[in-house]
């Protein structure tokens, strides 16, 4: 969570800045703040709200300066809490948590300084300043020594005003070089346009950064040679693209990001592991874990390997028992999620081979993994995750052919049929009424569909503030049946001609107690039922991989629904895309 940038170059520093902060805004927009050196002089601007509530009041000159966009962990969203925080001669942004901050507050209390806001963030920029003795590395480095917890930092020192010195340990940090400008950000999102020459910090580096040059250090202060980073600029950049919303475009570039999945054969040494693997578990948080529970039912109907799938932060307290060189298969968009990377660690801890699939290929994730398979799905933005959930899909699904004897037949053609079904969805605007003030919403399905359900209540709750569940048609008999009343939505997805008939039961009940029932099937025979108020009808594919399309109408209703409540549904209130804390 939060974003932060910085920048040392020929231009002003503060558009930069704020153009970059705009770019990571998916990272928290609780409050935004920049710091210029301005002829020796460090200038603040910072707001509670959006980066856009800054720019006003960010117009200096210098050009040098750093930038935080936050998601407020401790203390809450106001303008006090905004980063920079400034001490002395320093300014410095931070993404993380410091877990001994209390402790260390004390100490800066006892001195007799003073802390304007209620952060875990400001005591650092007091170490700094305790530690400076003239080196500004020097004092970077002894403050962080006293931390625990994790950050990615950029400090400004009005003495040394042409530089910002960095700092990584546990949230990331990207560096861009050009002639003349380096830019630094939590993300290559935010400086992708700027076609710069890209170094990855690691754990641990310091980056002293000036116009044109960065330099790393590793955590004794010893130079470090850096590899750059081999990225395809293919002009995927996080703008809207004349869509009102992010989350419109990703869901519109679905279709191409099918096209684009293709069968992993390349990796030998992988496609042993996975065909030799006598169980598989698959770990990650909120969207990633549906997509992996998705591939359970496909891994285990198919390949008949025992597969389980684990959302992240249980996973790691509750000693899973993890076969010695067995698979473990962790599956995040952005790799920066702190839940999904500790689980991760542990299992590769207990003889695991590890396998990443993620969206972004030099995130932490990726260099915790034995093995890297990425989803390719291009910068998704919007807080609710679209494509990229329909892309983690199509490789697990992908895996599970692979393993079971099939050549990736079902891929072929899949883009197409994405294209009809964001088309027909367009018909679920027309739901909207029926849910704008609902007290709670159900969405049931069985085998796969249960899947589809559980991802269709996150997308919806997630951006539309409504109370939603998602159920197995079969067990609302068992007591949530007794929360559907008149007039209450029902969402049932029904794309398993076997399993059709039970769940038209679970619909028979519903409706008994007044419930409206809305249907998404690729059985055209349930969708002409009277009982259903509306439905929309998706093209048939292979039933164990139907949940690639059949979600593809729930983003859509969710999306409309957040509208019609007047929501942003790109950034809905107290989340934030990259969850980097526990
Ligand atoms: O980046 P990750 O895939 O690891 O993120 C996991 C979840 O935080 C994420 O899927 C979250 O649930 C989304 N907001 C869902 O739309």
């Amino acid at each position: 969570m939060c974003g932060i940038v910085g920048y040392s170059g020929v231009r002003r520093a503060a558009p930069v800045l704020l153009e970059g902060l705009e770019k990571l805004e998916y990272r928290g927009y609780d409050s935004a703040g920049i710091a210029v050196c301005d002829g020796g002089v460090i200038r603040i601007a910072k707001k509670k709200g959006r980066v856009k509530e800054i720019a006003q009041a960010a117009d200096f000159n210098g050009s040098v300066g750093i930038g935080h966009t936050r998601w407020a962990t401790h203390g809450k969203p106001s303008e006090r809490n905004a980063h920079p925080h400034v001490y002395g001669k320093f300014a410095i942004v931070h993404n993380g948590i410091i877990e001994n901050a209390t402790e260390l507050k004390e100490e800066c209390l006892a001195r007799g300084e003073s802390f304007a806001s209620e952060t875990d963030s400001e005591v650092l920029v007091h170490l700094v300043a305790a530690c400076y003795r003239g080196n500004f590395l020097q004092a970077v480095s002894e403050g962080l020594r006293r931390c625990q917890g994790s950050y990615a930092v950029a400090v400004l020192c009005e003495d040394f005003p042409d530089e910002i010195v960095c700092a990584r340990g546990g949230s990331p940090l990207v560096v861009g070089v050009k002639e003349g400008e380096t830019f630094i950000a939590s993300d290559l999102a935010a400086i992708a346009s700027e076609r710069a020459e890209v170094y990855v910090a690691e754990e641990g580096e310091f980056v002293c950064v000036k116009a044109g040059s960065a330099v790393f250090y590793d955590r004794n202060l010893v130079v470090k040679q850096k590899e750059r980073l081999q990225y395809d600029y293919n002009g995927d950049s996080p703008e809207k693209m004349g869509f009102r919303h992010f989350m419109q475009k990703e869901m519109s570039e679905i279709p191409s990001v099918l096209k684009k999945s293709k069968l992993i054969l390349s990796n030998r040494e992988f496609y042993k592991v996975l065909c030799q693997t006598k169980y598989i578990d698959i770990i990650a948080c909120g969207t990633a874990y549906h997509s992996g529970l998705c591939a359970k039912y496909a891994f285990e109907s198919l390949c008949r390997v025992k597969t389980e799938a684990s959302i992240a932060s249980e996973y790691r307290y509750c000693n899973p028992i993890v076969g010695k060189k067995s698979l473990v298969i962790a599956v995040s968009q952005s790799g920066e999620t702190a839940d999904t990377l500790a689980a991760a660690a542990l299992a590769k801890e207990r003889g695991a081979y590890l396998a990443a699939v993620t969206n972004v290929p030099y995130s932490s994730l990726t260099r915790l993994a034995d093995y890297v398979l990425p989803t390719d799905a291009g910068f998704e933005v919007a807080v609710a995750a679209t494509k990229s959930f329909n892309a983690q899909l199509a490789l697990l699904y992908s895996l599970a052919d692979l393993r079971s004897g099939g050549g990736g037949e079902w891929l072929k053609g899949a883009d197409a049929l994405a294209e009809r079904v964001l088309e027909v969805s367009e018909g679920v605007r027309a739901w909207t009424p029926y849910f704008l003030n609902a007290k709670s919403v159900y969405f049931i399905g069985r085998g796969v569909d249960y899947c589809t359900a559980l991802e269709g209540s996150l997308k919806l709750k997630e951006i539309t503030y409504l109370p939603s569940e998602g159920y197995p048609a079969g067990e609302l008999k068992h007591g949530t049946l007794a929360l559907v009343d008149e007039g209450t939505p029902v969402v049932a997805i029904i794309t398993q001609k076997a399993l059709a008939e039970k769940t038209m039961n679970a619909v028979h009940e519903t409706r008994a107690r007044g419930a409206r029932v809305f249907l998404v099937t690729s059985l055209p025979e349930c969708a002409e039922h009277p009982e259903v108020t509306a439905s929309v009808v998706i093209p048939a594919c292979r039933e164990i991989f139907s949940p690639v399309l059949s979600m593809i109408p729930l983003q859509k209703l969710a999306y409309y629904v957040s509208i019609a409540r007047g929501i942003d549904p790109d950034k809905p209130r107290n989340l934030a895309k990259s969850v980097t804390v526990e």
